[in-house]
């Protein structure tokens, strides 16, 4: 049977890929994380080389999704090293057990290989990482080409999509001070207003995942690199007037026009997403649609 390894099935991206695989029945599909185990999803450490191998070797998976990482640009920052060890050393330990039983490997990266300055990004323009992640994210797409020629990075943007907890994405995480500006008397809730973003849906990403899979199993894998991106640019200010829009509420924001943050961020990294497109890969849903979805499934807004 067709068996595809799903690393990280816990988190934002893996959980939405995990139940759009639901669709291939057909397929055998093992989830893995590192805290969040139980049911059918296995513990691993991917960090601890030798159980990786040990899984790989187990399971003998035809295709391996990499969707662990340290994807939080400040604690990147903060600890560049234990970064490096999941986002660049463990792409090369799952990779190169995957190329050891012929197995295609599809690792996620980010947008924030680029610097921002010159938008849209084709899959060869040159990166330029202003961040410790998206550093680390680019040794990985590094490490990926080195360990196998049987691969393919997809770059993604800004994402959002069911959550568990409203700080889980950077979208979901404005809305408790949205809703909180909303009430009598509260201070005007300040929003950035000075990078464009592209929010985009990770049941859309599940998707495009899924033709990607389902082109490797056609033996028409799409390797080197892709892009996938949702095709609404907004800032953080728009992105929280569009969700006070959709729960109804009189939010009152401030638009920040200077970046605020801490830790360098580029200023538009819009991902050209043609080569996906070309094949007729994934769907895009539009914001506000996808966010009353999130809302369905959300934490209780208090
Ligand atoms: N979120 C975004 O806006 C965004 C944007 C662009 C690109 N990306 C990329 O998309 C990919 C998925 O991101 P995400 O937002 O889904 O991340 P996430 O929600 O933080 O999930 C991270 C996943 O990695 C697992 N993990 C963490 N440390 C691990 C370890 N030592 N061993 C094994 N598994 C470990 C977590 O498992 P446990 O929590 O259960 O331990 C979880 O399943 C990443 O490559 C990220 O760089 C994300």
């Amino acid at each position: 049977m067709h068996t595809v390894a799903v690393i990280g099935a816990s988190g934002l991206v893996g959980r939405a890929l995990v139940s759009a695989l639901e669709a291939r029945a057909d397929w055998r599909i093992v989830p893995t994380a590192r805290r969040r185990t139980g049911g059918r999803t296995v513990a691993l450490d991917i960090r601890d080389a030798s159980a990786v191998v040990s899984f790989i070797d187990r399971i003998r998976p035809d295709a391996i999704v990499i969707a662990a990482a340290e994807r939080r640009p400040d604690v990147c920052e903060r600890d560049p090293a234990a970064a490096r060890a999941l986002n660049v050393d463990a792409v090369t330990t799952i990779a190169s057990a995957a190329r050891r039983h012929g197995a295609w490997v599809l690792s996620i990266s980010t947008d924030y290989v680029f610097d921002g300055s010159a938008p849209p990004y084709r899959i060869d323009d040159a990166p330029a990482p202003l961040n410790a992640y998206g550093r680390s994210k680019l040794e990985g797409e590094r490490a990926l080409a080195q360990a196998t020629d049987f691969g393919c990075v997809l770059r993604l943007p800004l994402l959002f999509g069911p959550v568990l907890d409203w700080s889980e994405s950077a979208v979901t995480s404005l809305v408790p001070a949205i809703v909180a500006s909303a009430a009598p008397g509260a201070a005007a809730a300040p929003m950035d207003a000075w990078a464009t973003r592209y929010p985009t849906y990770t049941p859309d990403v599940a998707q495009a995942i899924l033709g990607m899979l389902e082109r490797h199993a056609a033996r028409q894998a799409v390797c080197g690199v892709a892009q996938w991106s949702g095709d609404e640019p907004m800032t953080k200010f728009d992105i929280a007037s569009r969700i006070a829009r959709v729960l109804g509420i009189d939010a009152r924001l401030v638009a920040q026009t200077a970046s605020l943050d801490a830790t360098p961020r580029p200023r538009d990294c819009h991902l050209d997403s043609s080569r996906l497109d070309a094949l007729g890969i994934g769907r895009r849903t539009p914001f506000d649609v996808a966010f009353a979805q999130v809302l369905e499934t959300s934490p209780a807004l208090t």
